[in-house]
């Protein structure tokens, strides 16, 4: 079977996890969940670093012996992460004495080859950041990445020969474009590397904690040479050699982007110096904020998820396991990974309601009804149409493309494409008539559409939703969801008689019209020929979600659209057909005057009017869309 190595940091354990961690580790999740599925035997590896400087200075400050401090932590890490199913298989501690032995065995043997040679370190010293800087690297005399004071270090200790790797990481860079992502890391890395690079201080003499040079014990090993080499002895470089041949190198290490020059620089030449092959690739994600801030002590703002997923449990009645897979969805899919992101709450409730209880949720709703109502709850002998056929085959691919680049957002959006198509192919077949025509084989190949998409679903979400993925699974009839490497259309087996599901995920409740009334403004009017906010008020706009579009036998500019407006349904004939595809219109939330007289066009009762931008000296209408998703009915002002 082929092996894949999937790492995130291990993480300082001085206080307990926050979104942050959470995040790194669940896309570690992610990839394992997702290469097991491709048929691969995944090692995922998580852990703590607990040899740092800074957390025995917070174990002192608590009172508490260090060991004892970092012991209980480690627990805490350990039983967060697994509360939220995360499935490492191996959760490393820098304690351990398989990781003492290890960087004991590393550092003597980079310093029997001449790597590390004994020197004087005469800098700063941040803390916080556990890292060295020269006078030179100071802003304002403070440390150049976090602000904060640095110490003043002078002492004897060990350099890593950092410099005569340089050509080295270059040719590697050069011959291995793909070893960091996305691009923009891998520039900024190279960039640092081509400026020059000077040797790195590997050992402390003026602190205790952490692990003793076997070659020399009044030095301690910097953590960050320290800290890298987890990777290694995890995988058994010292402890089970048959296994580490098997496993190493990593096929990716994952973390955020302001560790990627340890990871990128300083770790692959010491694998170089070592004589082992560098991993496969570096992956840096973003930084997340809270609400448009920072998360930081001072500001008291780290987003626990453990709390996100209380919030929403209470205020949508959802089950706690599936609040947690909405909480994984919407970090996922709302922030692009690789980029920065914000966290806020009121996006992941729009999302919630917006994608899991109308898209998803409504798909697995009305196709259960549907089936109990026209085939007693039983899989009929149908085939899948041939156009959702075809939509499985492009949504796929792309599926698996942005899988392959950890685009997750946009691999979830094709697949949102999907669940979408599935939705309209309901009101485009309209099965009530298809019964009262008693076209039944036409009724049957829907109701065979719909599960087999369902189960289609199943597989390709359980990668991000692996709770919502098992549920439906079980609603097609499965024990398991279908293993990504084989997933195919028409796989569904018929006749299985199919246990109804209860709402997966329950509505949050919207605010009423009153409670959303911006405060009543007074405007000055200045000039005549301005319309009065009166005037204005009387135009009613609302987000609107498209259903189905089609287009208009003897209208070649017209499409025919149905809207979801929230609380109803409603025709509107646009006339955008010179520039949009009818199928790429489905799903998509437009801007709509919601309170125009209703006027007929080419025999269509169009109920509204689309809101569309007309680009300036150009031939070229694009219809007006909200940024981010909002309910369908919301009010625009
Ligand atoms: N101990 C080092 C890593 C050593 S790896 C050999 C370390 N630890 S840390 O506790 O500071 O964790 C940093 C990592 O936590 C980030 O690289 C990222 O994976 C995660 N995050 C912590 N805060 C984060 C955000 N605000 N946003 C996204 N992820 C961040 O550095």
């Amino acid at each position: 079977m082929k092996k894949y190595y999937v790492t995130t940091p291990i993480y300082y354990i001085n206080d307990d996890p926050h979104i942050g961690h959470v995040y790194t580790t669940m896309a570690a999740d992610i990839v394992k969940r997702f290469k097991i599925s491709q048929g691969y035997e995944v090692m995922f590896l998580t852990g703590t670093d607990e040899n740092a400087v800074k957390i025995e200075r917070v174990a002192k400050e608590k009172g508490i012996p260090t060991q004892e401090f970092v012991d209980n932590l480690a627990v805490r890490w350990e039983q967060y992460f697994r509360m939220f199913d995360l499935g490492f298989d191996d959760f490393i501690r820098t304690t351990q004495p398989r990781h003492v032995k290890t960087v004991q065995t590393v550092i003597t043997k980079l310093f029997e080859n001449g790597d590390v040679y004994k020197g004087k370190y005469e800098g700063w010293y941040c803390v916080p950041c556990e890292t060295y800087f020269l006078e030179s690297d100071l802003k304002e005399g403070n440390c150049p990445d976090c602000g904060r004071p640095v110490e003043r270090v002078s002492e004897e200790n060990y350099f890593f020969k950092l410099t005569s790797y340089r050509d080295k990481l270059l040719e590697y860079f050069d011959t291995h474009p793909d070893f960091v992502m996305p691009k923009s890391r891998f520039n900024e890395v190279y960039s640092v590397i081509k400026e020059g690079l000077r040797d790195v201080s590997f050992t402390r003499t003026g602190v205790d904690w952490g692990i003793k040079v076997p070659f020399d014990e009044k030095h301690v090993v910097y953590v960050w040479a320290d800290a890298l080499i987890n990777y290694i002895t995890a995988a058994g470089y010292v402890t089970n050699p048959d296994n580490f041949n098997n496993i190493w190198p990593a096929d990716i290490h994952l973390m955020a982007k302001e560790i990627i020059r340890f990871h990128c620089i300083i770790w692959p030449a010491m694998l170089m110096a070592l004589g082992l092959p560098l991993p496969k690739r570096v992956f840096a994600h973003g930084w997340l904020t809270c609400d448009g801030r920072k998360m930081s002590k001072s500001l008291g703002n780290f987003v626990k998820p453990h709390i996100e997923v209380e919030e929403l449990v209470k205020i949508s009645g959802v089950s706690e396991v599936l609040a947690k897979d909405a909480f994984r969805y919407f970090l996922f899919r709302e922030l692009p990974f690789g980029e920065d992101g914000d966290f806020s709450r009121t996006n992941m409730q729009l999302r919630y309601n917006t994608d899991l209880a109308n898209d998803l949720g409504n798909l697995l709703n009305r196709s259960q009804q549907l089936l109990t109502k026209n085939f007693g709850g039983i899989i009929p002998d149908g085939k899948v149409f041939p156009e959702l056929a075809q939509k499985f085959e492009e949504i796929f691919k792309s599926y698996l493309e942005k899988m392959e680049e950890f685009k997750f957002s946009q691999a979830l959006e094709s697949l949102w494409i999907y669940i979408n198509t599935l939705n309209t192919s309901i009101e485009l077949k309209k099965p009530w008539e298809l019964v009262k025509m008693g076209k039944t084989d036409e009724l049957a190949n829907l109701h065979y559409t719909l599960y087999d998409g369902i189960r289609i679903i199943s597989s390709l979400l359980s990668p991000f939703m692996p709770e919502t993925s098992k549920i439906l699974a079980k609603a097609v009839g499965l024990d398991e969801a279908p293993k990504i490497a084989n997933l195919k259309v028409g796989q569904l087996k018929i006749g299985v008689k199919i246990v109804q599901t209860p709402a997966m995920f329950p509505r949050i409740q919207k605010k009423t019209e009153e409670q959303t009334k911006p405060p009543d403004a007074k405007v000055e009017e200045t000039q005549d020929d301005l319309m009065s906010i009166d005037d204005f008020q009387k135009f009613k706009f609302r987000v609107a979600k498209i259903l189905t579009a089609e287009c208009v036998d003897g209208a070649d500019k017209l499409l025919k659209l149905t809207i979801d407006l929230g609380d109803e349904k409603r025709t509107v004939a646009a006339g955008i057909a010179k520039y949009y595809k009818p199928e790429d219109l489905i799903g998509k939330l437009i801007v709509c005057v919601a309170n125009l007289k209703p006027a007929k066009l080419r025999g269509i009762t169009s109920q509204g009017m689309l809101m569309a931008a007309t680009n300036k000296g150009v031939d070229e209408v694009i219809i007006i869309t909200p940024e981010k998703p909002v309910e369908p009915g919301s009010i625009v002002k």
